[in-house]
Formats: structure tokens, sequence, C-alpha cells
């Protein structure tokens, strides 16, 4: 380190959750949403926003400081990532994300001292029978949150998939643990040769087959509800898997990388993608802390990096494997059968 050292990234670290839940607050209260229809003088929007006069201009300036509102004179209103990215009414929304961070992990992460020290999970199965997705789906409001949320976090590099993995070598395609199928909508809209399938638990298919109503590419994309612990993977010329094999402990990775190797045929590829570690464990601060969260809401999950996935998928048969960083902190790891 050059120079004198100085408390400043302490501090900052130690109170980011300061800043974490006041945008959090901000999306749940629909602040972004309200301004996309025009800036608003202050006390106009802190009437609509429902806001105590105590906090409302220290609330609202935070967030101007913060880069999330732009004020002018009196009048608060949208940057242009907020206009685009937390407007709830728009496609390009991603709040679903931060609506769960509020409601779940924020609370859940208040445990993370006492996950670390016994290894149990600290969200609603804590201390529980049913597993987290039973526990998830039990509830068709938090199904609804948490498959949008899902959404949320894996857009960018959903779209970036369906650019850059040479689709044009393939016709068909299977998403496992599809969620409201945002990859595979991704894929089917850059790729009008292909056909795919979504496939998930049974609860999942009204929300799955909303979406991909809504953006047109339900004559291509269907959804085949099924249990990945019971049923084998429907076949198809490449298997994506986002975000699923770090929910699961490593015998169960193993099992799911071979199923997909089962179910390709030769020269068929397995796409694997999340918040792939480097492989010196030193850089993805996000991975390394999705796999915290992973502690937090799992028993026996954990995330992992490229040389990690590679070598089990050599494990399972797969002749070639390759690491491609897609997007901020997300990689995916190709294997060829
Ligand atoms: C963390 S989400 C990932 C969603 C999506 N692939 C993404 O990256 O945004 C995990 C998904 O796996 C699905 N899932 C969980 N257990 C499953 C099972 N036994 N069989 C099939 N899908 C399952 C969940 O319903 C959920 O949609």
């Amino acid at each position: 380190m050059q120079g004198h050292p100085t408390p400043e990234k302490i501090l900052q670290t130690g109170t980011a959750f300061w800043a974490s839940k006041t945008l959090l607050s901000a999306v749940e209260m629909g602040v972004f949403t309200e301004l996309a229809r025009g800036p608003e003088k202050f006390e106009a929007l802190r009437g609509r926003l429902g806001l105590h006069v105590r906090g409302a201009r220290d609330f609202l300036d935070a967030l101007v400081s913060l880069g999330f509102l732009a004020r002018e004179g009196d009048s608060y209103g949208n940057t242009p990532e907020t206009e685009l990215f937390l407007d709830k009414n728009k496609p390009s929304y991603i709040g679903g994300i931060l609506e769960m961070a509020n409601h779940r992990l924020y609370p859940f992460w208040a445990h993370l001292t006492e996950a670390l020290k016994t290894g149990a999970p600290q969200n609603e199965i804590k201390g529980g029978e049913a597993a987290l997705f039973e526990n998830l789906y039990a509830d068709p409001d938090r199904l609804k949150e948490f498959l949008r949320s899902m959404t949320g976090i894996s857009h960018g590099a959903n779209m970036t998939i369906a650019r850059v993995f040479p689709w044009k070598d393939y016709n068909t395609f299977v998403d496992v643990g599809t969620a409201q199928g945002d990859l595979a909508t991704q894929i089917a809209l850059a790729n009008p040769h292909l056909r795919g399938t979504g496939f998930d638990l049974p609860q999942v298919a009204p929300i799955f087959e909303e979406y991909t109503k809504a953006t047109g590419v339900a004559a291509r994309v269907a959804f085949a509800p099924g249990d990945f612990f019971k049923e084998p993977i429907p076949k198809a010329d490449v298997v994506l898997m986002g975000h699923i094999l770090h929910d699961w402990d490593l015998p169960t990775k193993k099992m799911l990388i071979k199923k997909a190797f089962d179910t390709l045929p030769s020269g068929g590829a397995f796409v694997v993608y999340e918040a792939i570690i480097d492989d010196a464990r030193r850089t993805n601060t996000f991975g390394l802390m999705m796999s915290l969260n992973m502690l937090i809401e799992t028993p026996g999950g954990f995330d992992y990096t490229g040389a990690d996935c590679a070598g089990w998928m050599k494990e399972a048969g797969f002749s070639s494997t390759r690491v491609e960083h897609l997007v901020g902190p997300d990689s995916m790891v190709v294997g060829i059968k």
C-alpha cells in the first residue's frame, strides 16, 4: 500500500449498509417509479410518498448524493440509470432483486456471524424442516417476488449469453431452473432459428408462461415441469444452468453436471453461469459475497471458481471446457461433450 494508511475504506465499508438500505427503502416506496412520470417538487413528492417531514429532505438528498436522484432547484427527478432500471412500469426494471434484498436478505444478513459459527442457514428455513424452494414456493407472493428477483440479477448476463455464445451451431436449448424464463427469452429473441425449453418446478409454470407471452417468444419457448432430483433433464443441443449449481452442496453439483452430460448429444454444450469466483479467490468480491449469501440461504450451497467447475465437468466426461467473462461479476463455464 502506498502512503499512510487511512481509516476511510474501513469506515466506508462498515457503514455501507446505510447506503444500501437508503436505496432499498426508495425502491420499496416506489420513489423511482413515481418520478418516472416527471420531476416533482419536494412537498408534492413528500406527500405522495407519505414521508414524515423529519427525514424526508435528508432521505431524498442522500439519494441525490448517492447518484440515484437528480435535483434542480426544489425539484427531484430520476437519473438516467434509475429511470431505466428502477421504474416498475418499464420492461428494463431490475428492482426485483432489490425488493427481495429488502424483504429477505437484509434482515437475514444480520445473522451472518451466527451462520459463520454454525454453518447453518439464517433465512425462513432456519431451524425448520422445509427446504428453501419448498418454503419459498409455499407462498404465491414470495414465489413471484423470488422469480422476478432472478430476472433482475440475471438480465445483463442473459442478454450477453444470447449474443456471444455461438448459437448458429445449435438448434435447441434447455434452461434448467429457468425461473421467470428471462435467459430462454433473451436467447430466443436474439436467435430466431432456435427453439428452447424452460425446465423448472411445476409451480413456476404460470409465471414463466406469463413472461414468455408478454415478451413474444411463447411460440418458440415452452415450459417443461419437472424436478431435477427425480427426473432427467429434457434433451437439447445446449443445456444451460444459471445460478443453479451454487444453491447446492458438492455431491448435488456433481449430480446435476452428470445429468447435463447424460442428456446432451455428442458435441452438445453445457453452459453454467453465475458470479464465478476468480481462480485466485482475490478479486471477484461479489462472487465471494454471493457464496456467503448461499451460506445464509441454503444448507450446503457455495459459489466456486472457474477452475473448480471445469474440473467437475472434466470428471463428468466433458472433453473440453472454457471460462468466459460475461458482464460485471458474472462469467460462464462452457463444457463440450
Ligand atoms: C437461484 S434460481 C435461478 C434462476 C435462473 N436460472 C437465473 O439464473 O436467474 C434457482 C431456480 O432453480 C429452480 N429449482 C429449484 N429446485 C429445483 C428442482 N428440484 N428441479 C427443478 N428446478 C428447481 C428454482 O425454482 C429456481 O427457479
